[in-house]
């Protein structure tokens, strides 16, 4: 059986969590998208775990993880993580780590450019600042280093120089930049082509022969709908397709392959960086469920915008995602909650919206129509069955259930691996 997890709301919906546990009974876990953006939290046994690059069942040992073609790889940031993990006595072998030999690799000019671009907009994205974006672009405008350039020391120094013949004019003619020199630069990504060698390989063959031989791969969807380059809410969207369509060109596996959809959401909506939020918190609701939620982003630290859970949202990213199933993460952040409302719609000059506009001034002025129920004021934490949960925790699951028409199976209650009920 493969399994696709994504993401349905702004991403930090708990995919991390969710994968962690759903790797036990799979053979290799495949990253098909993002980059060094995504931040994926882990928590075993009270230790912490982000991953950025790293698929996150790179935890199980004896399990195969795969960064994909339609990954972006920073090799410095990825050698940190793999670094990171051997000081906490894990090593990551080649044998558990296979890199796509035609990833597009993020290089020091494609971070800058990030900052550089941010600065310069009215209207800012709030990007990760890793390089994300540029790398993206050159990859579709043709002039981007992917890592089996990085092995031919010869490919690798013509694609630089001709890179930098022409990134170097617009450093210093657009923002008044030095630009870059070729020869650090290249000496310092032959370091780490070095090092990665040999965990590069031809991945889409990989996956493809381990689901010949029956072995099961669960691909990990990296940010969310609602940041997906065509789907989301462009501009304020990572550069790629975060939808379970990206798996396909991501990894080279055909769509036929995939069995099963499981998207995670949590239990109300966080977004981090700029764009529209219709259900955003005031300020004073907003500093409850972020304290209680620890929402911050695990990339960035920046504090993470909160609100309440949009069924217009996730309804939508449903049906573009064909989503089997739900997984409702950080349900005990309400716990203390009187009332809990949930959002069924929108008001936009005087007409009630049942689908996500994508006019940016409708999204930014919409009012979202609420309903409200009543809250469980009850620690859910040690509960392991759904039948225990509180009356009013299983009518909240259930009317998002209605809402959203996917069932929920699984409903996460805590940070911790076994902190999740299965239905
Ligand atoms: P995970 O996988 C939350 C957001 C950034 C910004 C926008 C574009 O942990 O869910 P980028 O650096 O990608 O060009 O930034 O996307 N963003 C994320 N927000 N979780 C993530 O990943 C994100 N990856 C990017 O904050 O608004
Ligand atoms: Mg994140």
């Amino acid at each position: 059986m493969n399994i696709a997890v994504v993401g349905a709301q702004w991403g930090d919906e708990g995919k991390g969590k969710l994968i962690d546990i759903l790797s036990k009974d799979v053979d290799v876990t495949v990253r098909y998208q993002g980059g060094s953006n995504a931040g994926h939290t882990v928590i075993v046994d009270q230790a912490r775990y982000v991953f950025h690059l790293l698929p996150s069942a790179i935890l199980r040992s004896g399990k195969v993880c795969v960064i994909g073609n339609g990954v972006v790889v920073d090799p410095k940031a990825l050698l940190e993580e793999i670094d990171g993990l051997k000081v906490r006595g894990i090593k990551v072998t080649p044998q558990q780590l296979k890199i796509a030999v035609n990833s597009h690799v993020v290089m020091p000019y494609h971070r800058v450019l990030d900052g550089l671009r941010e600065k310069m907009r009215e209207h800012k994205i709030g990007t990760t600042g890793r390089g994300i974006g540029p790398c993206y672009a050159d990859k579709v405008t043709r002039c981007g280093i992917r890592m089996v350039d990085l092995l031919n020391p010869r490919v690798f120094a013509a694609k630089l120089k001709d890179n930098l013949r022409e990134k170097n004019e617009y450093f210093k003619k657009v923002f008044g930049q030095h630009g870059f020199q070729a020869d650090p630069i290249y000496q310092e990504y032959m370091g780490y082509a070095r090092r990665l060698k040999p965990y590069v390989c031809d991945t889409a063959l990989y996956v493809n022969e381990a689901i010949s031989q029956k072995k099961s791969v669960l691909f990990e969807g990296a940010q969310g709908a609602f940041l997906d380059i065509d789907f989301g809410t462009y501009p304020f969207v990572t550069s790629s397709n975060t939808i379970v369509g990206g798996v396909t060109s991501g990894s080279g596996v055909a769509p036929t392959k995939i069995d099963k959809i499981i998207a995670a959401v949590k239990a109300y909506t966080t977004r981090v960086g700029e764009g529209p939020f219709p259900t955003e918190f005031d300020k004073k609701m907003e500093e409850v469920i972020r304290t209680k939620g620890k929402e911050f982003g695990s990339t960035t630290g920046r504090a993470r915008r909160c609100g309440w859970f949009d069924s217009v949202l996730v309804r939508y990213a449903a049906t573009i995602g064909g989503f089997d199933e739900l997984a409702i993460m950080k349900l005990d952040v309400l716990d203390e909650l009187e009332t809990i409302s949930l959002c069924t719609g929108y008001k936009y000059k005087g007409k009630l919206l049942k689908d996500f506009p994508h006019d940016y001034e409708a999204i930014c002025n919409l009012k979202p129509v609420y309903e409200e129920m009543p809250g469980w004021q009850t620690p859910l934490g040690q509960i392991r069955s759904y039948k225990k949960l509180p009356v009013n925790a299983r009518r909240y699951i259930e009317r998002m259930q209605e809402l959203v028409g996917v069932t929920i199976k699984y409903v996460s209650i805590g940070s911790e691996r076994d902190e999740i009920i299965v239905r």
